[in-house]
C-alpha cells in the first residue's frame, strides 16, 4: 500500500560536527513557518548520533521528526561503539536510515546483517528507511534488477518472516552513480525501477504493508522538476541540498 504522507528526509551524514549540527538545526527551527504547511508533508532530519539528544529536544512537539543514520543489528551487550535500536527509540526518533551505500561500501555491512538491523528497528516500532541501489558498473551492464534482488530479498523475506509490527517501511532507492555527482536517472528508467520495486515488495509483503518509495541521488533545486513526474515516488532522500536550509526549502516548495 502506497504511503499517504509525502517525506523529506535529511541525510546530513558526518558532514558537520556537533556544534555545527545544533547551528544549522537551529535554522531549520527557526524557519519551521516557512515550510510548506501540506498535512501529508513530513520533514525527518538525520544527524549523527551525538546530535539526536539536543536535536529531539529542539524539536520535541514540532513538525519536525527525527532519524539516526544506522544502528546496532543487536539488540544489547559487548559490541563498542554500536548504538541500539531501543537507545535511538528513547531519544524520541521515528525513523532510521539503514543499508546506506556508504556504509556497505566502508563498513562492508552485508544484507543478513541489514536485514538484522531492520528487526531490531520493527521491534522497536521504529520505521526503517532501506537504502538500495546499484553501481555505475552495473548501471552500465543493465544489471541494476540483479542487484536490487540481492540487496532487497534477504530483508523483505525477514520482514515478511518476523511479522512482529505493521510499521510502515521505506525503500530508498539510491544508485550509487547518482549521488553526489549531480546526475539523475531519466524518469523513464526510474518508472521502470520504481515499478519493480513496488511488485517485488508486494509480491513479498503482501498488498497491505504500507511501504514508501523513496528516491535519494543528487537530488536539488535544478532536478527536482523532473523528479516530481515521478507519480510512484512518495519520498525524498537528500543529502548535500539538505545541508542549506533554503535549498531545503527549495526543494521542498517545489513538490
Ligand atoms: P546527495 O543528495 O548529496 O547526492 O546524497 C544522497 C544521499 O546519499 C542521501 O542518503
Amino acid at each position: 500500500m502506497k504511503l499517504n504522507t509525502f517525506i523529506f528526509v535529511a541525510n546530513w551524514k558526518m558532514q558537520l560536527s556537533f556544534n555545527e549540527t545544533e547551528e544549522l538545526a537551529r535554522e531549520y527551527f527557526e524557519h519551521l513557518t516557512l515550510i510548506k504547511k501540506i498535512p501529508n508533508l513530513r520533514i525527518i532530519l538525520c544527524p549523527s548520533f551525538p546530535a539526536l539528544f539536543p536535536l529531539s529536544r529542539l524539536f520535541k512537539n514540532s513538525e519536525i521528526k527525527l532519524g539516526a543514520q544506522d544502528c546496532s543489528q543487536f539488540r544489547a551487550g559487548a559490541y563498542t561503539g554500536q548504538v541500539c535500536a531501543k537507545s535511538i527509540a528513547e531519544l524520541g526518533c521515528h525513523y532510521c536510515i539503514i543499508g546506506h551505500s556508504e556504509r556497505r561500501h566502508y563498513n562492508h555491512e552485508t544484507n543478513t546483517e541489514i536485514a538484522d538491523k531492520v528487526q531490531r528497528l520493527l521491534e522497536q516500532e521504529l520505521q526503517p528507511i532501506i537504502c538500495v541501489g546499484e553501481t555505475k558498473q552495473e548501471y552500465k551492464e543493465q544489471k541494476a534488477f540483479t542487484a536490487l534482488e540481492q540487496q532487497l530479498e534477504p530483508v523483505l523475506t525477514r520482514i515478511a518472516d518476523i511479522g512482529i509490527s505493521h510499521e510502515p517501511i521505506h525503500i530508498a532507492y539510491e544508485p550509487i552513480w547518482s549521488i553526489g555527482t549531480g546526475i539523475v536517472p531519466s524518469n523513464t528508467y526510474l518508472n521502470e525501477i520504481f515499478t519493480w520495486i513496488e511488485d517485488h515488495t508486494q509480491k513479498i509483503l503482501g498488498k497491505e504493508r504500507v511501504v514508501g518509495l523513496l528516491y535519494g541521488g543528487s537530488v536539488s533545486e535544478q532536478t527536482i522538476a523532473a523528479l516530481k513526474k515521478v507519480k510512484k515516488i512518495s519520498g525524498l532522500l537528500i543529502g548535500e541540498a539538505s545541508l542549506d536550509f533554503q535549498k531545503f526549502n527549495n526543494i521542498v516548495n517545489l513538490i
